[in-house]
């Protein structure tokens, strides 16, 4: 049987995702313990190893701490303990790892060597984060959102700043759980073309915007991100253009009155939000980081075999 690989939010059915925020919901609320119904068989022998090509500080946590909760083991490595570091190919590497351990997460520079990954490893990868995309950290926006304002099918959230890979995944997301996305990016940083062309081939709501305020105007949710992702560069380019699309009050005033504020975190306060956004009332921003553990106990639950 194939693998069950967790690599992007496009690459499942609506139906699966469903089931793991849902069941995240679950195992939030059974805590610590996890019983053991909601634990996937033989979990108590099973190993994650997880590989780092960049620094982390939630998804190297939380995903320890999950698997941990969830009764099986864990080995974290970055990819310079590895071979992989001295020009060991991720093939060999993925067919000698896959003999050792139950499933591998990798946080990589190139969304490359992740999908090189799954396509040989014989167990379950997981995406912790490439240079196009972040769906770990979604699956728990979206459980974030819901535990906020309810089921997120018909609303609205307004991506602001840089089209990178937490938007890549937050477009994906919103075919996947139905709701509308609007992008606001200077037309430098917009997302990539073939990401846009899926989302609306797919029947998603999408505006492209480069105006910050059209994008928020009665938006649910409004997040943004970093505007020099690991691994960028031109950082002060980056700073200059994106300038404008800074989350402040007034523009938060712009969105749902109701709205909440979401960054996935590492933050710069006084680059891409204020200070006053991300530690105001609005801002959800360490329950989000929370539950990464949460949303994640429920990936790998769904990738060690658990429906
Ligand atoms: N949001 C997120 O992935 O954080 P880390 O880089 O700390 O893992
Ligand atoms: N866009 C950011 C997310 C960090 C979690 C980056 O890739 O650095």
């Amino acid at each position: 049987m194939a693998p069950r690989h967790f690599l992007d939010i496009d690459q499942l059915p609506a139906k699966t995702l469903r089931r793991i925020i849902d069941n995240a919901h679950a195992l939030k609320k059974a805590g610590r313990r996890t019983p053991a119904k909601l634990k996937p068989k033989g979990i108590e022998s099973s190993v994650l190893v997880m590989i780092f090509e960049k620094p982390s500080t939630r998804t190297r946590i939380s995903f320890d701490v999950a698997m941990r909760q969830l009764g099986g083991q864990t080995i974290m490595l970055n990819h310079n303990d590895l071979q992989l570091g001295r020009g060991e190919s991720i093939q060999d590497t993925a067919h000698v790892v896959s003999r050792y351990i139950d499933a591998i997460m990798i946080r990589a520079n190139s969304h490359e060597t992740l999908t090189t990954l799954a396509e040989h490893a014989t167990v379950p990868v997981i995406n912790g984060l490439t240079d196009k995309s972040h769906p770990c950290q979604v699956m728990a926006d979206i459980m974030t959102f819901e535990e906020h304002l309810g089921p997120i099918a018909g609303k609205t959230v307004a991506w602001v700043g840089d089209g990178n890979n937490v938007a890549v995944s937050w477009m994906q997301a919103a075919v996947q759980f139905g709701f509308a996305i609007r992008v606001a990016t200077p037309a430098e940083f917009k997302p990539e073309k073939s990401v846009c062309d899926w989302v609306r081939r797919n029947g998603g709501d999408l505006t492209l915007t480069t105006d910050a305020g059209k994008a928020v105007a009665g938006a649910h949710c409004v997040v943004t991100d970093t505007w020099v992702s690991m691994g960028q560069s031109d950082a002060a380019r980056r700073k200059k253009l994106l300038k404008p699309y800074a989350v402040d009050d007034a523009l938060m005033k712009r969105a749902d009155k109701n709205a909440i504020f979401m960054h996935c975190l590492p933050a710069y306060r006084g680059l891409e939000v204020t200070a006053s956004v991300i530690d105001g009332k609005q801002s959800v921003v360490i329950d989000e980081a929370e539950n990464r553990l949460h949303a994640q106990k429920a990936v790998l639950a769904w990738c060690l075999g658990v429906d």
